[in-house]
C-alpha cells in the first residue's frame, strides 16, 4: 500500500515516537474488538454486567468464567505481522514506546520492549480486597470460582484488568501521559478513542506539537484532526511503514 510521504518523511526525522494501540491491534489475531458493529464484544454482552466491580461483587462467578474463556482464548493467539513490525521498527529510534489498552500480552510477545500497559493483564489476578498480584500457580486448577485469595480472607482472585468506575494504573498513565508530551511522532491504531481517560493521550501529543497519524479502517474523531489518517488494518499499515521506512 502507498503511505503518505510526509509520515514516511516525518518518521525519518523522528526521535521519539509513541504508539498507541487499542483492540483493533489485535484483531488481526483473532481477538475481538469490542465496539464493532458485528463482531464486538460489546454488542453481545453487556459491559456493566461483565467489566465492573458492581458486577463482579454481584455475581463473582459469571463475571470470573467469562474472563476464563477470554484468557484461554487469548492464550491460543499468536501476535501478526504487525506487532513484529513494530518491534522491528523499534530498533531505528532513539525512543519507541508502545501503549497500550489491550490486555493480552501480544506486543510484548512479538518482542517490543518498552510496553506500558494502561488497562491491565488478562492473564495476570489479583486480589478483590487487596489489589495485591496473585501468583498464577497458587489459583490453578481451583475448584472453586473465583479460587480464593491467599492475601485476605474475604478476598477472591480476579483478573488484573481496569474495569468500568475503575482508576487506571496511575504510574502508567502518568507514564504515557510524559511519553504523549514529549514525541515527536504519534501513531494511534486500531482505537476507538472513545474510552478515557486513554482517549486523550493522542490530543495531548498533537496539542504537543507531535505529527499523529491514525491507522483504523474507520475514521475515529482523531482522524479528522491528526496529521495523517490511514485507512488500512494494522497489518497492511504497518508492514508497510516498515517495508517503506529508510534507516540513515
Ligand atoms: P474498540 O472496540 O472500541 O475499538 C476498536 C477499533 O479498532 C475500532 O475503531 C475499529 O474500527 C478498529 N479496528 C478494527 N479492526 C482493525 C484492524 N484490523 N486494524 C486496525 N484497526 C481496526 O476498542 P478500544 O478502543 O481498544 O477497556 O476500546 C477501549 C477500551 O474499551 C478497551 O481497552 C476496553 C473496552 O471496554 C477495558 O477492558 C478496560
Amino acid at each position: 500500500m502507498e503511505l503518505p510521504a510526509g509520515l514516511l518523511i516525518a518518521l525519518q526525522s523522528a526521535n521519539k515516537v509513541l504508539v498507541l494501540t487499542g483492540a483493533g491491534m489485535s484483531a488481526e489475531s483473532g481477538v475481538p474488538t469490542f465496539r464493532d458493529a458485528q463482531q464486538g464484544l460489546w454488542s453481545k454482552y453487556k459491559p456493566e454486567d461483565l467489566a465492573t466491580p458492581e458486577a463482579f461483587r454481584k455475581n463473582p462467578q459469571f463475571v470470573w468464567d467469562w474472563y476464563e474463556q477470554r484468557r484461554s482464548m487469548i492464550s491460543k493467539v499468536l501476535p501478526h505481522a504487525g506487532h513484529t513490525a513494530l518491534a522491528e521498527l523499534a530498533r531505528h529510534f532513539k525512543a519507541f514506546s508502545v501503549v497500550t489498552q489491550n490486555v493480552d500480552g501480544l506486543h510484548q510477545l512479538a518482542g517490543s520492549m518498552d510496553v506500558t500497559e494502561l488497562h491491565g493483564n488478562i492473564m495476570r489476578s489479583v486480589c478483590s480486597r487487596t489489589g495485591k498480584w496473585i501468583d498464577n500457580e497458587l489459583i490453578i486448577g481451583s475448584t472453586v470460582r473465583p479460587p480464593v485469595s491467599p492475601h485476605h480472607p474475604q478476598g477472591l482472585a480476579r483478573p488484573d484488568v481496569v474495569w468500568f468506575g475503575e482508576a487506571l494504573p496511575e504510574q502508567n498513565f502518568n507514564h504515557a501521559t510524559g511519553l504523549a508530551g514529549d514525541c515527536d511522532v504519534c501513531l494511534s491504531i486500531g482505537t476507538s478513542n472513545l474510552v478515557q481517560p486513554a482517549a486523550s493521550l493522542p490530543f495531548l501529543a498533537l496539542n504537543s506539537g507531535a505529527v499523529v497519524a491514525e491507522i483504523n479502517p474507520i475514521p475515529t474523531r482523531l482522524g479528522q484532526l491528526a496529521h495523517f489518517s490511514i485507512r488500512s488494518t494494522a497489518v497492511d499499515a504497518l508492514t508497510a511503514i516498515v517495508g517503506q521506512f529508510r534507516v540513515g
